[in-house]
């Protein structure tokens, strides 16, 4: 798919008997395309798009018009299919148990075989992940048989939508689809919960505190939330406080040649110097921007991996989704404490 056709609106007939609801086929089939649908969760809605298909969530960000790469929740099923993605400790077990499907979100370190894009959890090693108890999300995310990406389906700093008519006020004409199912029951985010080496409340949302105290005990975060300006926290990564994807390679930005030992993370035609890289990753080959954020987190692993001391980066334009991938590379450039 290229430039999004307008903006489809569709009715949910959500069946009280717990049968597919009619609209789900036809979200389905869209989301198998890589296109992007929103759809009511009992929080907010969301804006889906297929967490396997990296290119589906470029273009998701793109919608939204996020100036950086937020790591986003996958929504599935139920928690055998989240056991798919992430690790569940103890307390993770307790509380998916307790709480799913419903507005809680869990925090888990990803899974080594996890099909999720990189660029969903922003090459984090940590993944967002939720039980949705909306019959409309519900219907959708059996109808795909996959997991799916949706973050609050508005555009970047404006609040979290609560009716389609929001949705449609925000995205026309940027996304393929909107599922309208009325209003969302909680009209508040889901609450979102680590279980890495503690058990902490990352976000308070529609899940009080107070229930997530009669299943676990909680620590107090270490870190000030609202890193993203939006009250949103920073991401965190087990056994450690970081925000973002951080190479272990250093990264030299704005390259405009090869020095010796260097690997490349090309975009466009290679620079002249290009056959003295250690190994070359081209990020988009024909300079296409959605592509090139499809690719960013894995090729930064790939060429990571390789064990190469230094990364030799070519610019990339600020346009479009360009600035959200200059402002990760920025990051993962930043030298380290
Ligand atoms: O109720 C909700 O959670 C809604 C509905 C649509 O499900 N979704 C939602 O998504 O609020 P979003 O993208 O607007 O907010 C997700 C939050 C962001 O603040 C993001 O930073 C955080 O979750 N997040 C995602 N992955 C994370 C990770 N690995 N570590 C820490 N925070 C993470
Ligand atoms: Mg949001």
């Amino acid at each position: 798919m290229t430039a999004p056709p307008a903006t489809c609106v569709i009715k949910a007939q959500a069946t009280k008997d717990g049968d597919v609801d009619t609209a789900a086929e036809p979200a389905a089939r869209v989301l198998r395309a890589g296109g992007l649908v929103a759809f009511p969760t009992e929080t907010v809605y969301g804006l889906g798009a297929d967490a396997t298909n990296a290119e589906a969530v470029a273009r998701l960000y793109e919608a939204k018009g996020r100036p950086s790469f937020n790591p986003l929740i996958a929504h599935v099923i139920d928690a055998a299919a989240a056991r798919a993605l992430a690790h569940f400790d103890q307390a993770a077990e307790r509380l998916a148990e307790a709480f799913w499907p419903g507005p809680l979100t869990l925090v888990l370190p990803r899974r080594a075989d996890c099909p999720v894009a990189e660029l969903a959890t922003a090459g984090l090693d940590t993944i967002a992940v939720r039980v949705p108890s909306h019959p409309v999300a519900r219907a959708i995310l059996a109808a795909v048989g996959r997991p799916l990406v949706a973050p609050s389906a508005n555009r970047s700093g404006h609040v979290s939508p609560t009716t389609a008519q929001h949705v449609l006020a925000d995205l026309r004409g940027r996304i393929e689809l909107i599922v309208d199912g009325g209003q969302t029951p909680m009209g508040l985010e889901s609450t979102i919960v680590a279980c890495l080496d503690a058990t902490m409340l990352l976000r308070p949302g529609a899940l009080p505190r107070t229930e997530l105290e009669r299943v676990v005990r909680l620590s107090e975060p270490t870190q000030t939330a609202g890193a993203t300006g939006h009250n949103d926290p920073a991401p965190l990564a087990p056994g450690q406080l970081a925000s973002h994807y951080a190479p272990r390679a250093r990264l030299r930005l704005n390259a405009k040649n090869v020095e010796a030992g260097e690997a490349l993370l090309a975009f466009g035609p290679l620079v002249a110097s290009a056959d003295r890289a250690a190994l070359v990753l081209n990020l988009s080959a024909r300079g296409d921007l959605i592509e090139a954020a499809a690719n960013l987190f894995s090729h930064l692993r790939a060429l990571d991996a390789a064990g190469t001391a230094a990364i030799a980066v070519m610019p990339v334009p600020s346009a479009g989704l360009g600035e959200a991938i200059n402002d990760r590379l920025v990051r993962a450039a930043a030298p380290r404490a």
